[in-house]
């Protein structure tokens, strides 16, 4: 089924057609028709006794979004959409040769004034980065790695075929994805997305649900053509996507038969720009709670009790949603913000509908812990090293401190430091022009690293003195200090920055050396050039 060389033909996938021009109304296509589909765990090639070898193939593919949709075009991880889902423990190492077969030319709109998506460029790139995970440098992904079909085009940091996955960090959910230069919203919008996850002994230990009652569900906004195929915008300069539609699994407005028992759930918002606020609501509108377990890091101190969450692009957050009460129901998934000219998306609110059954195939032996793991946490202090960022504009492009992706290196943290990290976004401007979001959360992401969230403050919008603030902290920050929202607490490795405020993270750098990138995720601020360089350094003996 893998090829190791040659091209694959192009697996009889369907055409794009570029004369579709009419965009679907989402009132116009039936909810819940389809079931969530669960993607495929992958074999390895080969299997050792704590290593294993993997290929995964990205190649076009013909997939259905929805019942009443013809098959259309995706990119994915083997030909699917999403990719395979990768499970390993704790300690194993795998190696995993990420394999391009993709088309010469790329069925969504490349915009040519990006980063190394200029005519030299000009075939399908791609690089796979494993968000969330501890690797070194040269495994982790870089967006100038990059390789086209069979290398023929390799971006300047491209170095292996195959990537090295230590696998050394507890049990968490993470996700793998492409990251070109360039082009990582079109390449992810396309299909290039999968889970990856790593257990260990502690997590299972716990009496969590498992197996089949431990479901993975990849959220996603998207807006499609009239004949079912995938709907970006035209280039130059997207600089948000807002899909009118909610994709779960692949699936547009999917349902998914539960028994009347607990279930896990790991959930990921895989869109490219739109922030979610997530709760869950019967056919009576009687609000049910989730309970809390985990974050981008893995399982949290203790489990709790949350009414509603948000979830920024990239961030993940793993629920347990006990049904044994709720038999006969029908529970909806629901989302609650805004859209970005403020008004209210009355088809997009629905996400997915779970329908509880009234009988359980056994006895439900899975349990909520009270207490989780022991997560340390990380305590502020004068000693450490600050940096402060503002999330800034120049012209089109988006940056931060007014420094791009191609600006040299300016966080350059020693290895086994420790430092805080303050992220303002004084931008409130409900007069922005047309296609820049006035008041955006910008989701940012570091890697190679797990951090936590300390607090956030509000600034003073109309007053605030950028280069002052940087330079010195002094300026103008409004107000008490907030703590983190609930579902915030233990390891992450995305924040959402929100706009007219500061927030502050505390990092712990260790493990690796090397040069990684620390960006915005929404996929459209990274390309177009909210996103800098990450140079761990060693450390200065004197
Ligand atoms: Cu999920 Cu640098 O990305
Ligand atoms: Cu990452
Ligand atoms: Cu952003």
């Amino acid at each position: 089924m893998i090829e190791n060389s040659g091209v694959s033909e192009t697996n009889n996938c369907p055409e794009y057609n570029p004369n579709v021009v009419a965009v679907k109304l989402p009132n116009t296509i039936e909810k819940f028709v389809d079931e969530l589909p669960i993607p495929p765990v992958l074999a390895p090639l080969s299997q050792g006794e704590d290593s294993a070898y993997y290929e995964v193939e990205m190649k076009c593919g013909s997939h259905k979004f929805h019942r009443d949709f013809d098959e259309t075009l995706i990119y994915g991880f083997n030909g699917i959409y999403p990719g395979p889902t990768i499970e390993t423990r704790r300690g194993e190492t795998l190696h995993v040769k990420w394999i391009n077969h993709l088309p010469l030319d790329h069925f969504l709109p490349v915009d040519p004034t990006l980063h190394d998506s200029g005519p030299a460029n000009d075939e399908v790139r791609t690089v796979v980065h494993l968000h969330g995970a501890n690797v070194a440098p040269d495994s982790d992904g870089h967006p100038m790695a990059w390789f086209s079909r069979n290398y023929a085009q390799v971006g300047d940091k491209f170095s292996r075929q195959v990537y090295l996955y230590p696998n050394d960090q507890q049990a968490t959910t993470l996700w793998y994805h492409d990251h070109a230069l360039g082009i990582t919203r079109l390449n992810l919008y396309a299909g290039l997305a999968g889970f990856y996850l790593i257990h260990d002994s502690k997590e299972e230990d716990l009496d969590l649900p498992t197996g089949k009652y431990d479901i993975l569900l990849m959220i996603q906004d998207k807006t499609f053509r009239e004949d079912g195929s995938l709907f970006y915008p035209p280039a130059p300069i997207v600089r948000a996507f807002i899909g009118n539609t909610m994709v779960v699994n692949g699936k547009v407005w999917p349902y998914l038969n539960v028994e009347p028992r607990k279930y896990r759930f790991r959930m990921l918002n895989a869109s490219n720009t739109n922030g979610f606020d997530f709760l869950l609501l019967d056919e009576d509108l009687n609000q049910h709670p989730f309970w809390q377990i985990g974050t981008d890091g893995g399982l949290i101190e203790r489990s709790q009790r949350i009414e509603k969450f948000p979830l920024d692009p990239a961030e993940r957050l793993d629920v347990i949603i006990d049904f044994s009460e709720l038999a006969g129901k029908t529970i909806t998934l629901r989302t609650e913000e805004l859209n970005l000219a403020g008004q209210v998306e009355p088809f997009k609110r629905d996400v997915m509908q779970f329908r509880v059954g009234f009988e359980c195939e056994g006895e439900d032996e899975s349990e909520i812990p009270k207490k989780l793991r022991d997560v340390k946490e990380l305590k502020p202090s004068r000693k450490l090293k600050t940096r402060r960022f503002v999330m800034t504009q120049d012209g089109n492009r988006l940056t931060i401190n007014h420094k791009g992706f191609m600006d040299a290196a300016t966080e350059t943290p020693e290895i086994d430091s420790v430092e805080i990290w303050e992220l303002a976004s004084p931008t409130f401007n409900p007069n922005s022009p047309l296609g820049i979001p006035p008041n955006i959360t910008h989701p940012i992401h570091l890697h190679l690293v797990q951090f936590q969230i300390l607090n956030r403050q509000d600034v003073d919008v109309t007053n605030f003195n950028e280069e002052e603030w940087i330079n010195t902290g002094e300026g103008i920050i409004l107000g008490e200090e907030h703590e983190p929202h609930p579902s915030e607490k233990g390891w992450k490795d995305t924040v959402r920055v929100e706009p007219g405020k500061v927030t502050r993270i505390i990092v712990p750098f260790r493990n690796y050396t090397g040069e990684y990138v620390w960006h915005c995720h929404i996929l459209e601020h990274e390309d177009n050039d909210m996103m800098r360089p990450l140079m761990i350094t060693e450390k200065n003996c004197d």
